[in-house]
This record gives C-alpha cells, structure tokens and sequence, in this order.
C-alpha cells in the first residue's frame, strides 16, 4: 500500500480556473490529501492566492499585486481566462482572486494539509512571511501546513518566525536531496519530477521529506506512486487519486 499524498496543484489545474475557491472546492471533492496554493502580497499588506506578480494571465485585470489593494484586485474575474475547461460553468467568471484568509476558512472542515508556496523567488514582499503566518495561527486551526519556496532567505525567516513551521525548498535541479535537507535544516524538498525520474538511485531512503511536482501523466504517477515518494503535487487530482485507490484496492 502507497502512503503517498495526493495533493491538488494550484487546486485542480488542469480542469478547473487555477487558485481559485472552485477549483480548491473541485479538488477536495476528487479527493485530494492535500492542496498546493501560491502566494503574493497588496500594497495594503494582504495575502493573496495566485501564481504570477502579475493580474494579466489568470485574470481580466491587469497590473503587478505588489501595486494593488486588495479592495482593487477583487473587482477582477479569476475564472473569465479558463472558458476551454471542459467543465466550465458561466458561475466562474464571477470568481475571484482568492485571499489566504478564504483559503484557510474554505478547508476548516477537512482534513486534508496545505501547501503554501510563497512566490517570493522574483519580487521581494517585505514582511510577507510574518503576514502569512499571522494568518496561518488565526484561521488554519491544527491543520498541517507546509510552507514552500524557491527562496531560500524565505523558508529560513518563517523558520526564525516559528521554529515549529513545515518549510520545503523548491528546486528544479538537485540530486542530492538529503544533503540539502540536513545542511539547510528543512524538512523537506519539493522537486521537479524529471529530477526526480532521472536522480532516481540518489533518493533512495529519503522520501518520507519529498513532494514532487508537476506530475500529470499517467506514467510520472505510477512511478512515483512505485517510488513511495511523500507527495505527488498534480494538476490532475482525479487522475493521481485514482491511480492511488488502485494501490490500496
Ligand atoms: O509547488 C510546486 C509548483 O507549484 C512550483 O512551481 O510555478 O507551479 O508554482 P509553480
Ligand atoms: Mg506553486
């Protein structure tokens, strides 16, 4: 039997407008473990969920978060960019750009983990990481929350922050995980899955620390699944949870 996660990419990406309170909904309703979520801040400080800087790609505004209120990025549709999905339903050209805050309030009746990416690799948001966490303590409850990022000085504030945080350093390129994980003291890594295929004999042992991303076809999961690895991190949720059932049948 696989112990591994399923966690929904961004909710449940590949079906679904991505960061938003439907595809989060959509996502927990496939049967996720966990849900992976990215991060930006206002200019009025507020913690809000999307992936780019900036409003363009995944909203009808436009304009980089660190500029905005959030009074100003909720007269913007996060659904309106996504009328391809199979499943659309005009409803989602009334969602929003989520806030962490929803977010945290949307899952307090399941039981599944949060994976928090602060997108914090590009732009710097000074005093993001004690916002996120005051918002973690009023509203996640006892909920397990993992906090990842590709920049490093992130991970090791929230960690000076609150010595009892989860944090993960994102990497596209390291294939010696256990290393990184003991010498930066993390408590674990989330890694790209064609890192993860090709490094395959480095990993031996470790997985109980890794969660592995984008992985979204049917052969990347069954392998990871084989692998044991802690996490798989998918657009496709339905798919992965699927292939996990099969596993426990
Ligand atoms: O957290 C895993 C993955 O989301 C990292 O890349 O660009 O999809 O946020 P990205
Ligand atoms: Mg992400």
């Amino acid at each position: 039997m696989t112990g591994t996660k399923i966690f929904g990419h961004r909710g449940a990406k590949g079906s679904y407008p991505e960061n938003t309170l439907i595809g989060f909904q959509k996502a927990i309703d496939e049967g996720v473990d966990g849900l992976e979520i990215d991060v930006h801040m206002t200019a009025d400080g507020e913690i809000v969920v999307i992936h780019d800087e900036r409003l363009d790609r995944t909203t009808d505004g436009d304009g980089y978060v660190k500029d905005l209120t959030l009074e100003e990025i909720k007269e913007y549709s996060a659904g309106s960019r996504f009328p391809h999905f199979r499943n659309y339903e005009a409803t989602w050209d009334i969602e929003k750009v989520p806030s962490l805050q929803e977010v945290l309030e949307l899952l307090t009746p399941y039981d599944i983990e949060l994976n928090i990416e602060l997108k914090t690799n590009r732009l710097l948001y000074t005093g993001i990481e004690e916002n996120v966490l005051a918002l973690v303590h009023q509203y996640g409850g006892d909920r397990k929350v993992i906090y990842s990022s590709f920049h490093l000085p992130t991970l090791l504030r929230l960690k000076a922050l609150d010595e009892s945080v989860d944090i993960a350093l994102l990497s596209r390129e390291i294939s010696h995980p256990y290393d990184y994980i003991q010498t930066l003291g993390l408590e674990g890594l989330h890694l790209d899955v064609n890192t993860v295929l090709s490094n395959v004999h480095q990993l031996k042992g470790i997985f109980g620390d890794l969660r592995v991303w984008t992985a979204n076809e049917s052969n990347e999961i069954k392998q990871l699944l084989d692998l044991n690895v802690n996490a798989i991190i998918t657009d496709f949720p339905e798919k992965a949870a699927f292939y996990k059932s099969e596993r426990q049948a």
